[in-house]
């Protein structure tokens, strides 16, 4: 233990090219002893607190007064070098809370056990240590402003609840912009979330309301939702002219920088002008709220 914290080495070795957590590492390290000889306390103090985890608010207030959603993956994953599957802290914990609120009297989310009733029973029934955080990340305030959006997978989750608000406005009588979503997954019998909402707000919405899907893994070639957009070049570049406020939501690392270069191209291609004015376009809309983003990676 002593050489896990002195040699850098010998800590990749042991520690981060396995990916394992302070746990399994005192469990393999132990070798089935137990570490009577250190202070429970000290390794508890050397603990960092367990940092929060962001979530995209799904629904709507206008809808759900009292309730919000979120739409959450589930982390779970085999990751090249680690001897067990990586499992999410908090998604496992989450579909534990879901399981439990289910019936289910000993939740056991991929084989993992959580206190869920938290320290003297604090969090008993189904309670969360929640914060909601103000976001700039909204529908506009008029609601007949046009709206493009930009969400493949967990990605899609501002935008089912702001098609659900749409949706709530239409039935009560306003006049709603065009709400177009591009949604993109890899299977659409396994990933399509909401596949069936979306169709009870195209009957609230009408032609208002246009879904368009990228498949990424069914047929020979990946289609993503840049690709998509692209293929609706001149209706998105009309809806900008008409100020339509433009969202994109989800990966940080390839998607949303890959939409940004897309979209420069398609107003570049549709209005005649240079690829370089088309990104400085694209620069203004962020500058002035036109162009929102709501990412992680
Ligand atoms: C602004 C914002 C909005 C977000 N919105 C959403 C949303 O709407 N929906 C959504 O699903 N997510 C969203 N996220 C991501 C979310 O906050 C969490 O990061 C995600 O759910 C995973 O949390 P977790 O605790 O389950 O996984 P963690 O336990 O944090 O693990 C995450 C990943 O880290 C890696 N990892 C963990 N432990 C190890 C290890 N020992 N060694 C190597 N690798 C490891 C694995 O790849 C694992 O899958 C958002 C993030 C931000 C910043
Ligand atoms: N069946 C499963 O096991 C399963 C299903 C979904 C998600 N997950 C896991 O869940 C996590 C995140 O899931 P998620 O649903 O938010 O995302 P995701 O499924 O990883 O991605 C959503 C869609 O975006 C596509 N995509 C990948 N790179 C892109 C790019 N540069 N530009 C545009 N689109 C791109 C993906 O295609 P490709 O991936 O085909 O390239 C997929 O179609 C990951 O850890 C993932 O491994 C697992």
């Amino acid at each position: 233990m002593t050489k896990v914290g002195s040699d850098k080495d010998y800590f990749v070795e042991k520690v981060s090219s396995q990916h394992l957590n302070i746990a399994q590492l005192l469990e393999i390290l132990g070798k089935g002893e137990k570490w009577t000889a250190i202070p429970f306390s000290l390794w508890i103090e050397g603990i960092h607190k367990i940092q929060p985890r962001y979530y995209s608010i799904s629904s709507s207030s206008l809808v759900q007064k009292d309730r919000v959603s979120v739409t959450a993956i589930v982390e779970s994953v085999e990751i090249p070098g680690a001897p067990h599957v990586v499992k999410g802290v908090t998604t496992n914990y989450l579909l534990a809370l879901k399981q439990k609120q289910h019936g289910d009297p000993h939740p056991d989310p991929h084989g993992l056990d959580y206190a869920i009733t938290g320290p003297r029973n604090k969090y008993d029934g189904i309670h969360v240590p929640v914060h909601i955080r103000h976001s700039n990340f909204k529908l506009p305030s008029d609601p007949s402003t046009p709206i493009i959006m930009v969400g493949p997978g967990t990605g899609v989750a501002p935008f089912r609840g702001f098609v659900q608000e749409r949706a709530a406005q239409a039935k009560a009588g306003e006049n709603v912009g065009k709400t177009i979503l591009f949604f993109g997954c890899r299977k659409k019998m396994e990933d399509f979330i909401y596949e069936n909402e979306w169709e009870e707000y195209k009957e609230a919405l009408g032609d208002k309301f246009e879904l368009v899907v990228a498949f990424s893994r069914d047929g020979p070639q990946k289609v993503y939702v840049q690709h998509k957009l692209k293929e609706y070049a001149e209706e998105v570049n009309n809806l900008l002219q008409q100020k339509a406020f433009f969202y994109v939501c989800g990966d940080a690392a390839n998607m949303a920088r890959e939409v940004n270069t897309v979209l420069a191209q398609i107003i570049a291609t549709q209005r005649g002008i240079p690829e370089s004015k088309g990104e400085e376009i694209v620069k203004a809309m962020r500058a002035s709220n036109q162009y929102q983003e709501d990412v992680w990676s």
